[in-house]
């Protein structure tokens, strides 16, 4: 699959977020081996702290939804800059789809690509138990 078709559906998903506090909407698509995408948006809350980012939401829903193996993640925001991860997501996208490719792009353009294990070096994981 194209990373566009994969950076569209975080574009589309963008839209659902709740972002009634900080205005900053953010989307973001996973994508299984087999070519299925399972996308997420952000989800703010009255509190602040129980706000759940959109990448967690991807990674939970798939996880739900009994998919256990992930290839690539696109994370979408309208910013100029490359919106990446926030630390609380890198770690949960480690734990469940390892040394996944992150595109990041905007609502015009792809703004970057990483591996995760570049965003997350020495990563604390199972195999530290
Ligand atoms: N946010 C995400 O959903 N993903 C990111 O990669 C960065 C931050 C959300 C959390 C919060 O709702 C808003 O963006 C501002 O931090």
């Amino acid at each position: 699959m194209s990373a566009s078709k994969l950076v569209a559906a975080a574009r589309r998903a963008r839209r659902n977020a709740h972002a009634a506090y900080s205005g900053f909407k953010v989307g973001a698509a996973l994508e299984t081996p087999t070519g299925l995408i399972i996308t997420g948006c952000n989800v703010e809350n009255a509190t602040y702290g129980l706000t759940i980012c959109a990448e967690r939401v991807a990674m939970f829903k798939a996880l739900s939804e009994g998919h256990r193996k992930f290839r690539r993640v696109a994370v979408v925001a309208d910013t100029e800059a490359p919106t990446p991860p926030c630390g609380a997501c890198r770690q949960i996208l480690w734990e469940f789809g390892g040394d996944l490719e992150v595109i990041l792009a905007n609502l015009k353009r792809e703004t970057g690509r990483h591996q995760l294990k570049d965003l997350l070096p020495l990563p604390f994981d199972a195999r530290l138990l």
